[in-house]
């Protein structure tokens, strides 16, 4: 029903700009959505050697400046050249970014509306998957950003990329996986001891630490190689008319606090994957299942939704307190050896698009995640996150002239045309 009123709407449309080519008093009609950019930009350079590990901030980056909404965010790690550069030379471990306020001295994190925002903040950030993963937040939801900031401060973006250098390692996952007997370091970045049972994550592969390369590539006396987070970003001036903005969550499956009865989220970011026992592998069940409940603040309609998951991963899915599904997102495996379709990585997460209003999460409702991993071999380091966005339940969106589409180009059905019929 629904569907046949929007495609009479934009039959009706086709119809009224063609005839506003001859009237000029008609041309109200055409109600016009504000142009879609795009804009390619690159990081600061960073430098790997075999083996070599980056971990930085670079802030203040480029960035589209004023009152936006967001559409998309892409971004994959290049050469001097410009050359895409594979996962099996340079693994990019995660990329992150985020907005944030600055007066001299004095910095004030913006940080999405999640139970993690201490530690998983960000706006957009992904991982190996990047290539082939959408962001593509659907008409007619946005992002909002560059909202009026606290007297005296400017609004400022930061990028965090994390990348692994692993040509001439002998054993690639355990670099990947940030395995600690292979970064032979017994302190983390703050310099206190790693403890026993750690055996592998980020504690042990921050910013200028080495994992093992053969002999060859240790010393080849070749230069470090010179890499840039090249990042697209879509984006609209931003419009109350047209634009409904969105709420970005990120649930942690480390997050046992609702659980455990502890009020305050804990989000550990990365755990462990044993490997399987006999017994289970004897029943072919090596699978290691995940789970664990996080809240939403505010409800609405859920408008987009992906699962982040590291090598080794199986699938991920999200719940209402109900039961109900509210997203399954799966890993795609690459196949080949050219960048975007590296075998044996996850060079891509299968997202949800539900259609706009049918899929809704309640004020305060626990969602449950289960985050899905191989336990074949033990993986160190893993990630089992879901990157959710929520439009705020709200009484006028009725009243919006919301059937506005940016893609491939942008146009708006006028509301009068199709309000009273729905
Ligand atoms: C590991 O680190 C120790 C102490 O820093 C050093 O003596 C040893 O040579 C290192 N081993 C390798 C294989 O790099
Ligand atoms: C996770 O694993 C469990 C147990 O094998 C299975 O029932 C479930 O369907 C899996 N979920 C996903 C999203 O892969």
């Amino acid at each position: 029903m629904k569907r046949s009123m929007l495609q009479l709407g934009i039959v009706t449309l086709v119809v009224s700009s063609a005839t506003a080519a001859f009237l000029p008093t008609t041309e109200a009609f055409n109600v016009r959505a504000p142009q879609l950019k795009t804009q390619t930009f690159l990081s600061p350079p960073f430098f790997l050697r075999p083996g070599g590990v980056v971990n930085k901030w670079y802030y203040d980056v480029d960035f589209p400046r004023g009152h936006v909404a967001l559409k998309s965010f892409n971004g994959e790690v290049v050469d001097d050249a410009g050359a895409p550069v594979p996962l099996h030379e340079t693994y990019l471990h995660h990329w992150l970014v985020a907005p944030y306020y600055v007066y001299g001295q004095s910095m004030i994190p913006i940080t999405n509306s999640g139970p993690c925002k201490d530690s998983l903040g960000q706006h957009f950030g992904l991982g190996s998957e990047t290539r082939q993963t959408a962001t593509w937040v659907p008409d007619p939801y946005a992002i909002e950003i560059g909202k009026p900031a606290p007297a005296g401060y400017d609004e400022r973006w930061f990028i965090n990329v994390h990348a692994i250098d692993t040509r001439g390692a002998p054993d690639k996952l355990a670099c990947a996986e940030c395995r600690c007997d292979f970064y032979n370091v017994t302190v983390d970045e703050a310099g206190s001891r790693i403890g026993n049972g750690y055996v592998g994550g980020l504690h042990c592969c921050y910013d200028s630490t080495r994992c093992r390369v053969d002999g060859a590539f240790a010393n080849n006396g070749e230069p470090p190689r010179k890499l840039f987070l090249r990042y697209t970003v879509s984006w609209l001036d931003w419009s109350d008319a047209v634009h409904v903005p969105v709420r970005i969550y990120i649930l942690d499956v480390t997050d046992t606090a609702l659980f455990d009865g502890n009020p305050n989220p804990y989000c550990k970011v990365e755990y462990r994957v044993d490997e399987c026992s006999s017994e289970d592998r004897a029943k072919n069940n090596c699978v290691d299942m995940k789970t664990t409940e996080e809240m939403v603040s505010h409800g609405g309609d859920l408008v987009y939704a992906v699962a982040h998951l590291h090598r080794g991963g199986l699938g991920s899915s999200l719940h209402g307190q109900d039961g109900r599904l509210l997203c399954k997102s799966m890993p795609i495996y690459g196949t080949g050896q050219e960048a975007g379709n590296e075998e044996g990585y996850i060079v891509g997460m299968s997202t949800c698009y539900p259609e706009p209003g049918t899929v809704k999460v309640s004020h305060g409702e626990v969602l449950t995640m289960v985050s899905n991993y191989s336990s074949e071999r033990q993986h160190t380091g893993v990630m089992g996150h879901f990157y959710i966005l929520v439009a705020d339940q709200q009484e006028q969106a009725l009243n919006k002239p919301a059937l506005c589409f940016s893609f491939p180009y942008s146009w708006c059905v006028p509301a009068w045309m199709w309000s009273n019929q729905m």
